[in-house]
């Protein structure tokens, strides 16, 4: 059994180790003069400004993939707070805003994007109260939020920490190699892929494993295990950088001598192009209902959420370049194949993102390394870029 490292980093909403890591960098926000406050249902930001006055944000998330790593998220809060500090010392006192995400990599709650997605408002006040449970105890976010101190009935203010926001840049850890590979420092996001993640179900019928012939099974178990296969033959056909993976299976009763009964698997499809993805999408559940009914089964397929590939700002991703540019490093255009909290930030303020390598492209791991050079060296760029956009904006 692939076990989880007892070095990984396993941290999510509401638990302790998640609000002390949030109050360390609190406490480095403060000392730097900045007002800390978090969102109703606790998002982290903190502002060198008062409500209401423009400001241009920087930020990540905090929480981790369940057996994870220490750059993920955590790397770009910390470059955030870099940024505050250079512009504070070098005197340029710019209109600053941090954010930390709750929920980003959905290891509480089986939610990717969740903080950035109740700010966005891109989901529903049942799906809070009774849809998204706690993968520990099966509780509601919403009770979880209201025992941890927070307001969820104030959801919808959440909104607000996007309002006058002139700008807003992400650093992250690649998560691939291509930065790695090419010797390259810095990459510049223009892009975000993607993704549909959702369950499929197959009905079948439990018998004893010893005792039921082959020809009288109905084993979802079977169904299943080709439903997966056909979803890579279905992603890599449908082209464009698609992307299909199965990272949960279960199988009921999940007995050794007893045929599977049920089976369920997740399915996380990606990609640029979002009539790629549909299509993928639409030929995968055809071919799981077809493949259970072929056998006197049945399947069924439940979304957990969609959401669009996003294209970044053209004029903020072009004033990245150009601090990049000034600092004479080099960097790459790219696109990320991971979600980012960008993508619920971008349709609502001029967004981008920079990526650092991590080491091998290794992430979700205990295993991930970056270079924190590689992230002062990104904060700086960042610095000058929200100069640039905030000159451009007050004036
Ligand atoms: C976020 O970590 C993702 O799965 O893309
Ligand atoms: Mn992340
Ligand atoms: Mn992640």
């Amino acid at each position: 059994m692939y076990s989880l490292k007892a070095d990984a980093i396993c941290r999510y909403a509401y638990t302790d180790v998640y609000a002390n890591t949030l109050r360390y960098f609190e406490q480095q926000l403060t000392d730097i003069g900045f007002e800390v406050a978090h969102d109703p249902v606790g998002t982290m930001l903190a502002r060198n400004r008062a409500r209401g006055e423009p400001c241009f944000a920087v930020g990540s998330h905090c929480d981790s993939n369940r057996n994870g790593g220490k750059y993920d998220g955590t790397l770009g809060v910390a470059t955030a707070v870099e940024v505050c500090r250079l512009s504070k010392e070098h005197g340029l006192e710019l209109p600053l805003q941090v954010i930390s995400f709750l929920e980003e990599e959905g290891s509480g709650f089986g939610q990717l994007l969740l903080g950035s997605r109740i700010v966005a408002q891109s989901i529903t006040e049942e799906d809070l109260r009774e849809r998204v449970r706690a993968r520990d105890d099966g509780r509601s976010f919403w009770e979880h939020a209201a025992a941890a101190g927070y307001r969820p009935q104030d959801w919808r203010e959440a909104h607000d920490i996007l309002k006058h926001l002139v700008g807003w840049i992400e650093l992250h850890i690649e998560q691939g190699k291509i930065l790695e590979d090419a010797g390259t420092r810095i990459g510049i996001v223009r892009g975000i892929a993607g993704y549909v993640h959702a369950d499929i179900t197959i009905q079948g019928r439990a018998d004893h494993a010893g005792a039921t012939p082959m020809d009288s099974r109905h084993d979802a178990g079977v169904v299943a295990a080709k439903t997966v296969v056909e979803i890579e033959r279905i992603a890599r056909a449908a082209g464009d950088g698609t992307v299909g993976t199965v990272g949960e299976i279960t199988f009921r009763p999940g007995i050794i001598n007893v045929v599977p009964g049920e089976a369920r698997f997740s399915l996380d499809l990606r990609g640029m192009n979002d009539e790629k993805v549909e299509m993928a999408r639409r030929k995968i559940v055809a071919f799981a209902r077809n493949a259970a009914k072929r056998r006197g089964m049945e399947a069924s397929y439940k979304e957990r959420q969609t959401v669009p590939a996003v294209r970044l700002d053209h004029d903020l991703v072009a004033a990245i370049e150009s601090a990049a540019a000034a600092v004479d490093e080099p960097y790459r255009l790219m696109v990320s194949g991971a979600a980012h909290d960008t993508m619920c930030v971008a349709p609502f303020v001029p967004s981008a993102m920079v990526f650092v390598p991590c080491r091998a492209g290794i992430s979700h791991s205990p295993l991930e390394q970056a270079d924190p050079g590689d992230a002062a060296v990104a904060a700086e760029i960042m610095l000058n870029a929200a100069q640039t956009f905030v000159s451009r904006a007050m004036n």
